[in-house]
């Protein structure tokens, strides 16, 4: 052995023993740690994921009335809505017509598969799957619709159509609850495509 490797022996040890010590905290730390990942590690600073939040129906000393719940500021829209500025009524309806233009691509293939599928689903049972208002339900005795082949509905703008099937006419209901803006617009370009087809 030389002089040399006697002088580093002592650095050795302390590299050594510097690494188990660091080893051991390790172990010693990952014993806190749960295995489970279906279950929550160690937390330390919790406020982050569990904020203190007032329930909707509980007193609340930070706004003027004392209440969580705070009514909505005026002119609103929640997320991802799209406003319709229109009114129930023919004369919006026809403000509607002149004043909106369908999205729609009539030689979009897509869009137009899915009209025809929504039509299938929500309008078939009253305007039959051609138009011409023979669906079952009215077969059962309900109003029966004018037939969408009929000089009014082929006249009648892409808009007003919209309108119509957002805020409803007479004896039909509105469809907003249950076809999105999109979706309405895909069923006005199915309905065009069966004006085109004839009855
Ligand atoms: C429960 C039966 C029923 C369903 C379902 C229904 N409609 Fe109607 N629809 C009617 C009736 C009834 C009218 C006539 C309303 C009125 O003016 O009193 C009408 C009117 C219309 C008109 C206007 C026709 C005109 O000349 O004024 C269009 C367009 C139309 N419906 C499209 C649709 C579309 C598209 C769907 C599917 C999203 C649908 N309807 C679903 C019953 C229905």
């Amino acid at each position: 052995m030389t002089r040399e490797d006697a002088r580093l022996r002592p650095r050795h040890l302390a590299l050594v023993g510097g690494t188990l010590a660091v080893c051991l905290v390790l172990a010693a730390l990952s014993g806190l740690t749960r295995p489970d990942p279906a279950r929550r590690n160690l937390e330390v600073f919790t406020e982050m994921a569990y904020s203190r939040a007032y329930e909707s129906f509980t007193p609340n000393p930070w706004f003027a009335d004392g209440k969580t719940l705070q009514p909505l500021q005026e002119g609103v829209v929640p997320r991802g809505a799209r406003p319709f500025p229109y009114g129930d009524g023919p004369e919006e309806a026809e403000r509607a017509g002149r004043e909106l233009a369908s999205p729609v691509d009539p030689a979009d293939r897509d869009a137009l598969a899915a009209g025809a599928e929504l039509y299938r689903v929500f309008c078939v049972v009253c305007h039959d799957a051609r138009g011409r208002g023979e669906g079952p339900v009215v077969l059962r005795g309900f109003p029966p619709p004018p037939s969408l082949h009929a000089d009014r509905a082929r006249g009648m703008p892409d808009g007003t159509m919209f309108h119509l099937l957002t805020r409803g006419q007479g004896n039909m209901a509105s469809y907003a609850a249950q076809l999105s803006p999109d979706e309405r617009w895909q069923v006005v370009a199915h309905v065009r495509s069966l004006q085109q087809e004839g009855p």
